[in-house]
């Protein structure tokens, strides 16, 4: 490649073209594509850093060569984990952060990334005295971090080095110096190679960043934690385009209003993408919710109509949330359907499910749908809920309140089983619920459990009639 060859990026997926678009063909977004300098493979070689990498990689056993899976196996001792202190981390992480992995960490700006990752350092040398933690920031001075780690409590400590970093060559410079167990890398979007003329935070940069801390990762045996934000506009790019590249991909999140942040396994390559974190931000820090689903059921006093608890799992945890419907008269020609936390579509179909299998009218109403607490949900578990407030706030029935809804829903009206249903039961039983409403496919696995009365169902329509009776 010539070295002033350019392309034309993505900024938001990646997607190259030698010519500029309107609109991008990877992902369809508008105005993303800007122009980058390509990068000079062999420049790269002649760099300190490819040294690096060779000493690195000369301390790597039988590289190059194939060995047989018996030999193998001593190096699953790599699988060792570090504690993180923090046990909803250790819990999306898969059971702790693991010595040669590379963790990306997305989410807003502000969300609370940075304030995560030092709490994490306080942890890992609060429970290892040995481990050593290597803090690169490239947005705030060595002072201001250490400003906020006192903050959070943070005592002096030769353990955790600090660095005020954006150019990654500096960046391993320090990494060979400390030597360090776990390095944090703060953020993606400002730290640059010297050796790529693009802008630090172009598609370019970040892929090249990325995949030079993941050599880094594995060939030193560092845990790196890379935090990335996520930005709207696409005008920088964000973490998808590096999200292949690593082994695990946290997201946090959480609403500008609210105090709680959700931290989500989107990836992992060493244990469950479906795992789910919860913490609240106070003054001090991030302070870890232990009983999630007493966050999700809002203050409900008395029973209203237009609501139903859904027993979900998220990931290895059952959490009881309540969903919110609300139908009413429309004056548009083409009602709307609204979702949040749900996907839009599926509430469609749900509501037609409704209307063919509960003979509820819903064509010239429009319907509001909502996740109480902000959670977005995907689990199919949660359909017969969903079906249940829908209807519920359509005939404006109340439900009990001290009722469960387990069940995926088939277009024929067929509840159909969900995946751990002990799980919810247990956890609905734990919460004061006093009657759950299960899919008859699953009574057979569940009939054991006492202290909360199961009502199996083989199809919705046999809802409308238990309900009316209550
Ligand atoms: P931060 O970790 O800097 O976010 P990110 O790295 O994702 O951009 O978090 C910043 C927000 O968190 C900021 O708005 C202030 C708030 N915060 C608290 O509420 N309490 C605290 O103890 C700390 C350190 C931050
Ligand atoms: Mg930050």
């Amino acid at each position: 490649m010539s070295k002033n060859k350019t392309q034309y990026v993505c900024q938001s997926c990646g997607y190259q073209s030698t010519k500029w678009l309107g609109r991008c063909v990877g992902c369809e977004g508008w105005n993303t594509l800007v122009e980058e300098k390509m990068a000079d493979s062999p420049k790269v070689s002649e760099s300190s850093l490819s040294s690096l990498r060779e000493d690195l990689r000369s301390t790597m056993q039988g590289e190059g060569e194939a060995v047989p899976l018996s030999q193998v196996s001593e190096n699953l001792e790599q699988l060792r984990r570090l504690d993180t202190g923090i046990s909803e981390l250790n819990r999306v992480l898969g059971g702790g952060l693991i010595y040669d992995s590379f963790v990306l960490l997305g989410g807003d700006p502000g969300i609370g990334k940075s304030t995560l990752l030092l709490q994490m350092a306080k942890g890992l040398i609060e429970k290892d005295k040995e481990v050593r933690v290597l803090y690169l920031s490239g947005e705030e001075s060595v002072s201001q971090i250490k400003g906020r780690a006192f903050r959070l409590g943070l005592k002096d400590t030769d353990q955790i080095y600090l660095a005020s970093e954006t150019q990654l060559e500096k960046a391993f410079d320090h990494v060979k110096k400390v030597s360090p167990d776990v390095l944090v890398v703060d953020s993606l979007q400002t730290f640059s190679s010297a050796y790529l003329e693009s802008a630090p935070g172009s598609v370019s940069q970040l892929r090249e960043v990325a995949s030079r801390l993941m050599t880094l990762a594995k060939t030193a045996e560092i845990a790196v934690c890379l935090v990335g934000h996520v930005t709207k506009e696409g005008s920088i790019a964000g973490p998808k385009v590096v999200e292949h590249i690593v082994d695990t991909v946290l997201y946090f999140e959480g609403d500008e209003g609210q105090s709680y942040r959700l931290l989500r396994a989107v990836k992992n390559r060493f244990g469950s993408s479906r795992e789910l974190g919860v913490f609240e931000m106070d003054t001090e820090g991030l302070r870890e919710v232990k009983n999630p689903s007493a966050l999700f059921l809002t203050d409900r006093k008395e029973s209203v109509s237009g609501t139903a608890i859904a027993a979900s799992i998220e990931g290895t945890r059952p959490l009881l949330v309540e969903l919110q419907a609300l139908v009413v008269d429309s004056p548009l020609a083409l009602p709307r359907r609204t979702s949040v936390g749900m996907d839009g579509s599926r509430i469609s179909l749900l509501s037609a499910i409704v209307e063919r299998h509960l003979r509820s009218s819903l064509a010239k109403k429009d319907l509001f749908f909502n996740v109480s607490g902000g959670l977005k949900l995907s689990e199919p578990g949660c359909d017969l809920a969903a079906c249940v407030a829908i209807w519920s706030s359509a005939h404006q029935i109340t439900v009990p309140q001290d009722w469960v809804f387990l069940g995926e829903l088939g277009l024929t009206g067929e509840v159909k089983r969900v995946s751990h249903p002990e799980m919810r039961l247990e956890e609905a039983k734990k919460l004061g619920f006093k009657t759950a409403i299960i899919p008859a496919g699953v009574y057979e696995r569940v009939k054991k459990i006492t202290g909360i009365k199961l009502h199996p169902i083989e199809r919705l329509s046999e809802l409308a009639h238990i309900l009316k009776k209550n």
